[in-house]
């Protein structure tokens, strides 16, 4: 008989919400993980996907005992919850992994860091303990991102019997910005994280720089497995009635202009700011495509407990609406900026974009720039930073920009916006199959064949 599978990641595959009469309604998490994730372990009957209790509702669902089939909550003490996800995880770790700090301020590693490190611990504790009870003899168990960094090795001292294999979404640091951690703290997330028996990510270049910090010269335990997408089922998902709906309300709202898509999380690494200053600068330098070219930009809200998340999707409202203060006329707005996480939206958006904008500073894989062109019906130009993980597979096909470079970003968007038809359509198809060499169940299956 096949071995049980058992995952956890901080984000569950779904997250709830509780209305003022006190009724719960679930909704899907957003981001690369709980996409990846949920095709791939609707394969597996069985699972059993640990997760933490995000918020209040969330914390409600679990005292209600309403989650999901497959789906144990974890109720955690909410400051401790808050320290290890807002305090460590995404305002440390995520900024090491993606160097996001403004350097001359940032990091301070102080009392309070102490204090937020020790929850980490006993977060990372809080899932080893709860895996440790629910794993069968031998079973398999899938340990995903930044997060639960401690929770490999603190598993293997509960339950040595079990096959354990992490995984990370986002980019491994650079030597130098590790190495502004705490030695110590350093040390325990390289050995906590070796704690499994195959440690995974997206790229060679991430893996590469794993080892380096982890002193491995063996590479047997660190892999490569690019995330890929699912082609059949993102079409059947962008064919519904629905999508056909927001698409055609969008090409009444554009005409037949241009378009220059982006979708992301409001999120300091995708690098918004830059790719609008690169809009601008494409309408200056090339006026000829004033009023000719709209930018579609899908930006919405995350991480909104961090101020300096707020002050980011502030920062991207204001200077979207200086570009349209400054070149817009009255049949013409040149940047639509959407807030709202509307997946049928951004799908229709996929399907109208002749470009897509994927200009991240950093970036663990990016499947926004595999999904595009799948859908994209004209055949679309991607224009890809060196930094996004995807860079790796796609960079023969797409035009490729240093994400600092805002002139040379401009000037990729006047390539792609200029690329011949015939050209746009076969690139396309090259990056569509580059894209779904390894869907999420295949990434998925890989991973556990690793730990037969
Ligand atoms: C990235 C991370 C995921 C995370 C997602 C959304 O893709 O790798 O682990 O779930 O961002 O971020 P959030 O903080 O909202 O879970």
């Amino acid at each position: 008989m096949a071995s049980q599978v058992l995952v956890a990641a901080n984000r569950g595959p779904l997250s709830y919400a509780l209305a003022a009469d006190g009724t719960l309604s679930a909704q899907r998490g957003g981001g690369g993980l709980v996409s990846g994730l949920s095709a791939a372990l609707a394969e597996q009957p069985g699972a059993l996907w640990v997760c933490a209790a995000l918020s209040d509702a969330d914390r409600e669902a679990v005292r209600r005992d309403v989650s999901e089939p497959g789906v144990r909550m974890l109720d955690i003490d909410p400051t401790m919850y808050d320290d290890a996800y807002n305090g460590i995880a995404n305002s440390v770790l995520w900024f090491t992994h993606h160097h996001l700090y403004d350097v001359p301020r940032e990091p301070v590693f102080d009392a309070e860091f102490r204090r937020r490190w020790g929850s980490y611990v006993a977060y990372n504790e809080a899932f080893a303990r709860a895996l440790a009870e629910e794993a069968a003899e031998g079973a398999h168990v899938l340990v995903q991102d930044y997060h639960l960094a401690l929770v490999p090795g603190q598993l293997r001292e509960l339950r040595p019997d079990l096959r354990i294999a992490h995984f990370t979404h986002t980019p491994w640091a650079s030597r130098e910005y590790l190495d502004m951690l705490p030695a110590d703290v350093r040390e325990q997330l390289v050995r906590g994280m070796l704690g499994a028996d195959v440690v995974g990510f997206h790229t060679r270049t991430w893996a590469d720089a794993f080892m380096s910090a982890a002193h491995l010269d063996d590479e047997r335990r660190v892999a490569v497995y690019p995330l890929g997408v699912d082609a059949d089922e993102l079409r059947a998902l962008a064919r519904r009635p629905e999508v056909d709906a927001k698409l055609a309300e969008l090409r009444a709202e554009i005409g037949d202009r241009r378009t220059i898509a982006r979708v992301d999380r409001t999120e300091l690494s995708k690098n918004i700011l830059r790719g609008l200053l690169a809009f601008r600068e494409l309408l200056t330098v090339h006026p000829e495509w004033r009023g000719r070219v709209v930018h579609l930009a899908s930006a919405y809200p995350s991480r909104q407990d961090l101020k300096v998340y707020r002050d980011y999707t502030a920062a991207v409202a204001e200077l979207a609406a200086e570009i349209n203060a400054e070149f817009g006329t009255e049949d013409w707005q040149p940047v639509l900026v959407s807030v709202k996480d509307d997946f049928a939206r951004s799908l229709a958006v996929y399907r109208m974009a002749d470009v897509a904008l994927v200009n991240p500073v950093r970036d663990g894989m990016n499947l926004v720039a595999k999904e595009i062109p799948v859908l994209s019906e004209a055949g679309c130009a991607v224009v890809l930073s060196t930094g996004a993980g995807a860079y790796e597979e796609l960079r023969r096909d797409a035009l490729t920009v240093n994400p600092y470079d805002v002139s040379a970003t401009a000037e990729a968007l006047h390539t792609a916006l200029s690329m011949p038809d015939a050209e746009r359509a076969d690139r396309t198809k090259r990056l569509a199959a580059a894209a779904t060499t390894l869907p999420p169940a295949a990434w998925f299956r890989a991973q556990l064949a690793a730990l037969v």
